[in-house]
């Protein structure tokens, strides 16, 4: 509370006035500074960008004040306390992607209470010294460090992160490490229930231990990509969002992905996928985007692969993405999901310009970057953009349109012939002889013969 108060006179009484030395032009280097409103908090939140400055070590004089430190994009080493402590009530975001650190000491955040965010990401730090380091932080709530060396973790790393939510471990040397039982999260690593966002891309996982997930039923996003399955894992029955691009699945199907909270699911980059089958994505009932893009050979997107798809049956999925495959077409019955779509992407796969695919002429404004979707096959309407072929171009399925339009219009002329017919009896009945030569035979018999007798 007191905290509260003594930023917002802060805020209040030094509008203009700078927080830190580092703000100056007291010090080596000068950092960007300026004050906005935490969206969340509704606090003044004092912010120094201190990003691409060439700094190669933590500058002096950090004082209290500031909420949130970038130091990204710098050449700093180590950080350790003793050279550069950091100590800090204020500091709740801290910022170091993108240097050269490889060092970290394990007193260096022993003076930050209140962080709850932390990056070490992109740097190349590739072990921590012991489980201490993270001691001090009991209001963590999200720690990256992907894109480093770590081969290993030391043992109840996070176990004083009670409120650590996010975590990113991507594109380091953990698989091994991570894969060796089920329950490393858990009782290695120490992450608790509270965990939503965990990221474990690129780390060269072929299979997870079964039950691997278990007890993380917070978690919503979960990504997977980048690693070396070959079929889909089980994630925990909670998730929302899961990617699992670049791996090398080949198989995709319903028994493997049966969750029904998942609402985005991404499954790209990967050579293996041919074929998108029936029902694949028959139990995701919450499914709302999809995206399969960068799959060379995925030539087959079955028309059943969400279900049967009519006009009577409302779809909840709104994005579709099916750019830089290898499909050749896609089922008309499509149309049903494509009218109330956000977004729908089909572009840069070699599709084949026949009668089966002009109903995508239909959906010209639902498409993105629609003067991407062109023919691939027959060669010589190569590059031609769907939307824009002609009757010319294909010519016989114009015919068929024409046929049904003929039709119409045969239709109209009979009718018109038949009205015409009625007319004509009529007025023959009414003024029989008047009109007629004497070309006509008419019966001897007839009543109407008096006239004719004349010729006779
Ligand atoms: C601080 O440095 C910048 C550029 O180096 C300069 O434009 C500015 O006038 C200096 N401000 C003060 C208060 O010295
Ligand atoms: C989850 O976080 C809350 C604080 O947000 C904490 O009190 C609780 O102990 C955490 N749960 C576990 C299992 O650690
Ligand atoms: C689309 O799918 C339906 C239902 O399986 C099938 O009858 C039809 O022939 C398919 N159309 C094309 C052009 O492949």
């Amino acid at each position: 509370m007191f905290l509260k108060l003594y930023r917002i006179l802060v805020f209040l009484l030094c509008l203009n006035v700078v927080y830190s030395d580092i703000c100056t032009n007291t010090t080596s280097i000068r950092c960007d500074c300026k004050e906005y409103t935490n969206i969340q908090t509704h606090l003044p939140t004092f912010f120094a960008d201190c990003s691409s400055r060439f700094l190669t070590e933590l500058p002096e004089n950090i004082n209290d004040g500031l909420n949130v430190i970038d130091f990204s994009i710098n050449a700093i080493e180590t950080l350790d306390a003793n050279k550069r402590p950091l100590n800090s009530e204020d500091l709740e975001e801290l910022i170091f992607g993108y240097n050269n650190i490889s060092h970290v000491d394990v007193n260096f955040f022993q003076n930050l209470p209140n962080l709850k965010k932390l990056d070490l990401s992109n740097n190349f730090i590739s072990s921590l010294e012991n489980s201490e380091i993270f001691e001090k932080l009991p209001h963590l709530a999200r720690l990256d460090l992907s894109f480093n060396s770590f081969k290993t973790l030391p043992d109840f790393i996070f176990n004083p992160l009670v409120k650590l939510t996010h975590l990113d471990i991507s594109y380091n040397y953990m698989g091994a490490y991570l894969t060796q039982s089920k329950t490393v999260l858990e009782k290695m690593l120490c992450l608790t229930p509270n965990l939503t966002h965990l990221h474990m891309d690129g780390l060269g996982i072929k299979e997870l231990p079964a039950g691997y997930f278990d007890g993380f039923n917070n978690l919503k996003d979960l990504s997977l990509a980048d690693n070396e399955f070959t079929l889909i894992p089980a994630v925990p029955y909670s998730v929302e969002q899961l990617d699992l691009s670049g791996n090398k699945l080949s198989f995709v199907s319903a028994n493997y992905l049966n969750y029904h909270s998942l609402k985005v699911l991404k499954l790209n980059r990967m050579v293996t996928l041919t074929v998108i089958p029936h029902y694949a994505f028959y139990n995701l009932f919450a499914l709302e985007k999809l995206f399969i893009t960068d799959c060379p050979n995925l030539k087959e997107f079955s028309e059943l692969a969400f279900d049967v798809l009519s006009k009577d049956i409302d779809h909840h999925i709104k994005v579709l993405s099916l750019a830089r495959n290898g499909l050749n077409s896609l089922n008309e019955s499509y149309k049903y999901l494509f009218r109330k779509m956000e977004h729908v992407d089909l572009t840069l796969n070699p599709w084949v310009c026949d009668c089966n695919i002009l109903w995508l002429q239909n959906f010209a404004l639902e498409f993105f970057r629609s003067h991407e979707i062109r023919c691939h096959y027959p060669s010589e309407l190569r590059l031609k953009k769907i939307l824009e072929l002609q009757p010319s171009d294909v010519k016989d399925c114009y015919p068929a349109i024409y046929g049904k339009k003929s039709h119409r219009v045969l239709i109209v002329v009979l009718s018109m012939t038949v009205v015409v017919l009625c007319g004509l009896i009529f007025y023959l009945l009414r003024y029989p002889i008047k009109g007629l030569s004497g070309k006509h035979r008419i019966s001897p018999n007839s009543p109407y013969g008096l006239t004719s007798t004349e010729e006779q």
